[in-house]
């Protein structure tokens, strides 16, 4: 399950099902004082890139983490931290990955939360092998602090392979058939008088033999046991180096390179941690079957990890390209998961959208609908309708009349119908609808509106913005539209289907203004070049979550991308079916639309 908003919400909401049911959660929250998360993410062929910015929602988050510095940190780690013990399950354990300016802090905020029963360590993981710092000792290592809620929790001990000293060292023997090996002695460590007997002309030592004569002779039988080669001296166990588990993973961890931009695993996300540093965390710590978390999933690394051992995992992130990163990237895995019959999970993406407004509306407006709709008009500067003819219009811009759809709702074809016909009453020529989210296919009835009614609808999506508290303007952008069309073929008797894609115009509402005028060309001319990733769900049902039966997105080595779906889905009873088509842009956007299909 991947999870989009403020993982305080995330966590608060997850509570209701999920308290005491986490196995494992890993964290990894954004350290670095005023970090720039910006980045360039490449559109089309991929030569071409729009530098993101932070988004506001970030900004802010960013802000109220580190606003009053390290306090305020602290503050936001400390409250996220005892929802993340509320929701460990008895035998849990929690993983934060800090840097050294700050852990030392966090170690005290964990240990108080977390108490001292349980297992505890500090981790650390040696990132660079050398940091010029000339006036310091140069750090080049990150802290994860390691609790577990309670006394009895999962431990699967880890093991990393011997240095080639510690072979040439110890494993100083090798076998005819060139095994390599060590000598350990065949005595009990504990004395038992019943092991002690005479074996193939041996004394037996003074503690006894570690094993029964019926395991001596069954060892001895396979070639693990070396006769002494002169007379009174001992018989010896032989340890094989290619049966050693390795030396047992301490507390620092130097065998883990950070990710390189060469690496298969690399999203091009600027704090994308390894895989095998989860790995060890993952396997150590859990079992197959457990749940595993995290909070702040950044590129989704938990995640991917998580699948590959067969762990159940929830993912959360405040950050929209985030959410998407970690999307394509379980789906990358679940296609090569597939490919090698390997048995992988659906999951779902959801949003806190909803959730988040709702609290905005309590919190901040104290839960005025009015007052909701005030600040609306003010940001989108209309003017407000006093002695409205219709309760459904509330404001002026220029020539044209506003809705402004409540805050928890969906902006639906019956509310539009109903919007627009008001408007056409009220002698307007064009009716602008702000809603913060909008029923899917929503687009199309617009069309067949303006046609019938001869007037001119505009939808604009409500920006997150407003929500800041700053905040002084906001740009209010089109949805994105989107056009497909069925294609039929015919496969013997049966009618097989595809999804060709006709049109797709992106809404810019992630775009930096001073790359706005010369994308927004770009978009009405080539608005394929701006899909990331499309997919289809040949039998969508509604309420139901979305079922990927196929889908295409750009890679960072491949940039092409199918514009017709190559499924050919056959439905197994003819009939009426819907097929929905999402699209995700380069900038993490979600666009959907249905179509009918009939077979
Ligand atoms: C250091 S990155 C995590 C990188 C991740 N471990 C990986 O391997 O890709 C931290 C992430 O925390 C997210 N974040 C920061 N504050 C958050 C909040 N309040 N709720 C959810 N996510 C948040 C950021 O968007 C960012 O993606």
């Amino acid at each position: 399950m991947l999870i989009w908003g403020d993982n305080k919400l995330v966590m608060a909401s997850l509570l209701r099902d999920l308290k005491g049911r986490i196995d494992l959660i890993y964290i990894d929250p954004p350290f670095d004082v005023g970090a720039d998360f910006s980045m360039d993410v490449p559109f089309g062929d991929g030569n071409e890139t729009v530098a993101k910015d932070q988004s506001t929602l970030e900004t802010v988050a960013y802000r109220d983490m580190w606003g009053k510095g390290t306090d305020s940190y602290l503050h936001m780690l400390f409250e996220r931290l005892t929802l993340m013990r509320d929701l460990l399950s008895e035998k849990g354990s929690i993983y934060v990955h800090v840097g050294p300016n700050v852990s030392d802090s966090v170690k005290l905020v964990l240990d108080d939360i977390y108490g001292g029963n349980g297992g505890s360590a500090s981790l650390i993981w040696k990132r660079v092998t050398a940091h010029s710092d000339s006036q310091r000792w140069g750090v080049i290592h990150d802290v994860i602090l390691w609790k577990s809620k309670g006394e009895h929790y999962v431990w699967n001990p880890q093991f990393e392979p011997y240095s080639d000293e510690y072979v040439q060292s110890k494993y100083t023997h090798t076998t005819a058939s060139g095994r390599r090996y060590r000598l350990d002695n065949l005595t009990s460590p504990n004395p038992r008088p019943n092991m002690k007997y005479v074996w193939r002309d041996c004394e037996p030592p003074i503690m006894g033999w570690r094993y029964e004569l019926e395991t001596m002779e069954r060892l001895f039988a396979e070639g693990r046991i070396e006769l002494p080669k002169k007379a009174g001296g001992r018989p010896q166990l032989r340890r094989f180096l290619d049966e050693g588990d390795g030396v047992p993973v301490g507390t620092v961890w130097t065998g883990i390179n950070p990710v390189n931009s060469q690496a298969n695993e690399d999203t091009r996300y600027a704090t994308q941690k390894p895989e095998a540093l989860l790995e060890r965390i993952i396997r150590a710590s859990s079992n197959e079957g457990d749940v595993v978390a995290d909070f702040f999933c950044g590129s989704g690394t938990t995640g991917a990890v998580a699948e590959r051992f067969g762990r159940r995992w929830i993912m959360s992130d405040l950050g929209r390209f985030a959410i998407h990163t970690s999307r394509k990237r379980l789906i990358d895995l679940q296609r090569k998961l597939h490919e090698e019959g390997k048995s992988y999970r659906a999951f779902d993406v959801y949003n806190l959208g909803r959730y988040e407004r709702q609290w905005w509306q309590k919190e901040q407006l104290k839960g005025a609908d009015e007052d909701h709709r005030k600040i609306v008009l003010a940001f989108y500067r209309a003017e407000p309708l006093h002695s409205s003819v219709s309760p459904l219009l509330h404001g002026r811009k220029g020539l044209a009349l506003v809705h402004v759809d409540s805050i928890d709702s969906v902006f639906s074809r019956v509310e539009l119908r109903d919007v627009t016909k008001a408007a056409k009453e009220s002698g307007a020529k064009q009716i602008n609808c702000l809603a913060w989210e909008f029923e899917m296919d929503l687009r199309l009835e617009a069309h067949s509106l303006q046609t019938e009614l001869g007037i001119e609808i505009r939808l604009l999506r409500i920006p997150r913005e407003i929500m800041e508290k700053n905040r002084k303007e906001v740009t209010f952008f089109e949805v994105a539209t989107l056009e497909v069309e069925a294609v039929y073929k015919r496969n013997g008797k049966d009618r097989n289907v595809d999804i060709k894609l006709k049109k797709f115009l992106p809404s810019l509402a992630e775009v930096p203004e001073r790359e706005l005028e010369a994308l927004e060309q770009r978009a009405i001319k080539h608005g394929f070049d701006f899909i990331d990733f499309w997919a289809v769900d040949f039998d969508y049902r509604d309420g139901q979550p979305f079922k990927h039966h196929w889908q295409a997105y750009r890679t960072r080595k491949d940039r092409s991308l199918a514009t017709v779906s190559d499924q050919e889905f056959a439905y197994e009873k003819p009939g009426r079916y819907t097929a929905c088509v999402k699209v995700v842009d380069t900038f993490g956007c979600d666009t959907s639309i249905t179509v009918p299909i009939e077979v």
